[in-house]
């Protein structure tokens, strides 16, 4: 697939900043094209308004474009945060984490009035299927492997890529990729694995589809979807 669906998905979610605005920004390579046009309004309109980044990798990306950034300890409420995501239903529950982000993402997905996810068409499915990562502490990994696995999954410990061992969030935590097959309650399976001591989140996001908007690029264009 081309960039131009996720270029054409961040760059609409970017014309939707407005001057003062706290901005989540979110991780990955979909919202990087977000940040792109964010730079070059910056640069060329004078566009003023502070992003709160959900990484490492995003605030890095941030500050090459220009990006004036902040915390949620200074904006504990954001007007927007524009982010991606790995799959989404129709109903708007998402799954997220890909990146090992999906912990921030969802303080900076709660702590936002409206939330704008931008996918390619890739990510939009009927049914919710995909790996679904949880990151746990890596003093409780065996019972929460155990746990996770008596809910039906078989969770797989993410390993770093040029790196030997495990991946190591931003957070210090380790990352369980658990594969549940077609997942039919997203917001029963997500509730179940938050009660499990040792888990700092999943990858499952149920509880935001009433201010979430996803824009889907397209080769040309966006289809834009929302429940309000
Ligand atoms: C990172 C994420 C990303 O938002 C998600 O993986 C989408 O990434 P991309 O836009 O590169 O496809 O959840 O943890």
């Amino acid at each position: 697939m081309t960039a131009e669906p996720k270029r054409n998905a961040g760059y609409r979610a970017a014309a939707m900043v407005e001057d003062g605005m706290a901005v989540g920004l979110g991780t990955g390579s979909t919202v990087f094209f977000a940040m792109e046009r964010l730079g070059e309004r910056i640069a060329g309109e004078g566009l003023s308004f502070t992003g709160i980044p959900t990484s490492y990798q995003a605030a890095i990306r941030a500050r090459r474009y220009g990006i004036p950034l902040a915390g949620l300890d200074e904006y504990p409420e954001l007007d927007v945060a524009i982010d991606g995501a790995d799959q989404v239903d129709p109903a708007l529950n998402l799954i997220k984490g890909r990146g090992a982000a999906h912990l921030r993402e969802k303080c900076v997905c709660d702590a936002a009035r409206e939330v704008i996810i931008v996918v390619d068409p890739s990510k939009t499915v009927d049914t919710l299927s995909a790996p679904v990562p949880v990151e746990v502490l890596p003093f409780a990994l065996a019972g929460v492997s155990r746990r996770l696995s008596l809910l039906g999954a078989a969770p797989v410990l993410r390993e770093g890529v040029k790196k030997d061992g495990p991946v190591v969030t931003d957070n210090g935590n380790f990352i369980l990729d658990c594969d549940f097959g077609a997942i039919g309650e997203p917001e029963g399976l997500e509730t179940a694995i938050a009660a499990i001591p040792g888990v700092l989140e999943c990858g499952l996001f149920t509880a935001y589809t009433e201010k979430i908007t996803v824009i889907v690029g397209e080769k040309i264009g966006c289809r834009v979807v929302s429940l309000h």
